[in-house]
């Protein structure tokens, strides 16, 4: 039986060809480090590949992907993730981004079980609550997924933003926005939401941090 994954390998060998034919010197000159610009937090839906949405190349987005584009403030992953990029790789933009039609999104907004998975979905369904007034109000059931996946993506944005790690970078003048994106599945166009963040005065009050105190006394 042929393996089906064979053609990854054919695809891989393909690829490190054109790589090299372009510039011979690209792995080794790869293989010196990395210093991307943009930290990316996306959802692990295979449509939506944060390089190739973006015409970025290796070396250029340092990324992170789970289900709904997740910031939740317990989760290592994302906060070793999120502090590798800001306190070692220095980037000067964080991404959310979101997609239309995002299943995570839309389980969230339905009463279905699915499994372990409801607990992950949970904290999505904790956005709905903040905006449900608002959600309930829209009749389309479209119109009103993709208005979630964006109060989704807001949200996310503002969490990034209540993290420490952000804001002892912001304290110590380091450039750093965080910025919330949608990405449509149907048309292949991203789009700004136009609620970046360069500093936490625009937070609620109760989150913002003053200066890192050194010593507790
Ligand atoms: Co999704």
């Amino acid at each position: 039986m042929e393996k089906s994954y064979n053609r990854l390998f054919e695809n891989n060998k393909k690829w490190v060809n054109t790589k090299l034919t372009e510039s011979p010197d690209y792995f080794k000159q790869l293989s010196k480090g990395q210093t991307p610009e943009y930290l990316w937090i996306g959802c692990s839906d295979s449509r939506v590949p944060a390089n190739e949405i973006t015409g970025t190349e290796p070396g250029e987005m340092f990324v992170h992907r789970n289900i709904a584009n997740m910031v939740v403030h317990s989760d290592m992953n994302l906060l070793s993730v999120l502090s590798y990029a800001v306190e070692v790789l220095k980037v000067k933009h964080i991404i959310v981004c979101g997609h239309y039609g995002c299943g995570g999104v839309m389980a969230a907004m339905g009463n279905k079980q699915y499994g372990l998975i409801d607990n992950w979905l949970r904290h999505i369904k904790d956005v709905y609550r903040l905006y449900q007034e608002e959600l309930d109000a829209i009749t389309d059931e479209k119109a009103r997924s993709d208005k979630f996946v964006e109060f989704n993506v807001m949200e996310q944005v503002l969490d990034l933003c209540k993290t420490s790690i952000i804001q002892n970078a912001w304290s110590n003048n380091q450039e750093l926005q965080v910025h919330g994106w949608v990405y449509d599945i149907a048309d292949g166009y991203i789009k700004d939401l136009n609620v970046t963040f360069k500093c936490n005065k625009d937070l609620p009050k109760v989150f913002q941090f003053k200066n890192f105190a050194k010593t507790l006394a």
